[in-house]
């Protein structure tokens, strides 16, 4: 093998260019040529390939989003999209390819290697977590701690207001962001696409609090079923007329911002793991890395999303919120 690909796809997350570095740098160390595909799909069937080089990744571990930029291919889930972009790698002479992305780019990847001859590495770039697979995937850390840096604010103006905050974060599929920033604030309840019913139980639970509890916190996952923050708001409203509630959706800044150490660390283990695995002959499987080790997933088995988040943590919040 002498010539690889890498690119980024579906949304951006911190931490990505972490791992664009590790591959074109352990790349490099194997004698390995790398070309970068600009806009994920959507450029590969365009024929938008850069050369990269040691030189062209320094000074990004510590920047947010991707220097190739990404894309949503819809494009690319045709047989034309992909016959397409079949013919840019083979011109290009790519023999192998890392893929930075979730769920999405890894359902086109096992399609794509199955139509055409080609070996091709995923790592876990999504702010969600919701591969399995892998503890954490690249962006989850560094987007908890957005969440928690923004909630901890929000939680000093509602003390000082008494009144309720609803705030919804990202995860239209997938609660694990609402969860473990949900604990890591104190929250006094979660609402998630995990688990159904939700609204009752939490009606319930800021009803039955302590009455000395000023402020209360409810993380709201986008993908809830109840229909995101104001829609919950609404019926918080309706049962208790009383509370003074706030609603504050935290929308995009999730996806920003300079990646946490974890992060930069874990990107890169996948990156330079990605390489390895290619140079192996590994193929359709995601690197992850689970209790500290790295590990292959096939792709099919890591697209699947949890059904069911931890139940005991998710009692453990509710505990230690009363
Ligand atoms: O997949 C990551 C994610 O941030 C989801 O949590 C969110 O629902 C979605 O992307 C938003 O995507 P877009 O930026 O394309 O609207």
């Amino acid at each position: 093998m002498q010539k690889i690909a890498v690119f980024t796809s579906g949304g951006d997350s911190p931490g990505m260019n972490a791992c664009i570095r590790a591959v074109v740098r352990t790349a490099s160390y194997n004698n390995l040529e790398t070309i970068g595909i600009m806009h994920g799909y959507e450029g590969m069937i365009n024929g938008e390939f850069i050369s990269l080089t040691k030189k062209s990744v320094s000074n990004i571990i510590q920047r947010g989003g991707t220097i190739l930029k990404t894309a949503r291919s819809q494009r690319f889930m045709s047989k034309e999209g992909m016959e397409k972009a079949w013919e840019n790698l083979q011109k290009q002479g790519i023999e192998g390819m890392v893929a930075i992305g979730g769920n999405g780019t890894f359902t086109g990847a096992e399609e794509f290697s199955s139509l055409y001859p080609i070996n091709i590495i995923g790592c876990p770039g999504t702010i969600d977590n919701d591969l399995v697979g892998t503890d954490f995937t690249i962006g989850y850390d560094t987007a908890i701690n957005t969440v928690v840096d923004a909630v901890d604010k929000i939680r000093d103006t509602a003390e000082s207001h008494d009144r309720v905050f609803i705030v919804e974060v990202m995860g239209r599929d997938a609660g694990l962001i609402a969860l473990r920033s949900g604990i890591a604030v104190g929250a006094e309840g979660i609402m998630i696409p995990e688990s159904k019913n939700d609204i009752s139980r939490i009606l319930a639970r800021l009803g039955k609090g302590r009455k000395d509890k000023s402020s209360k916190i409810i993380i709201v996952a986008e993908g809830d079923e109840n229909g995101g923050g104001y829609k919950v708001a609404e019926k918080v409203k309706e049962k208790y007329p009383n509370y003074d509630v706030r609603v504050s959706v935290l929308g995009h800044i999730q996806r920003g911002g300079a990646p946490t150490c974890m992060e930069r660390v874990n990107a890169s283990r996948m990156g330079y793991a990605a390489v390895q695995a290619l140079l192996e002959g590994k193929k359709n499987v995601m690197v992850g890395i689970v209790n500290k080790e790295i590990c292959h997933t096939p792709f099919s088995q890591a697209i699947k999303h949890i059904e069911e988040l931890n139940p005991e943590l998710l009692k453990m919040m509710e505990i230690l919120s009363l």
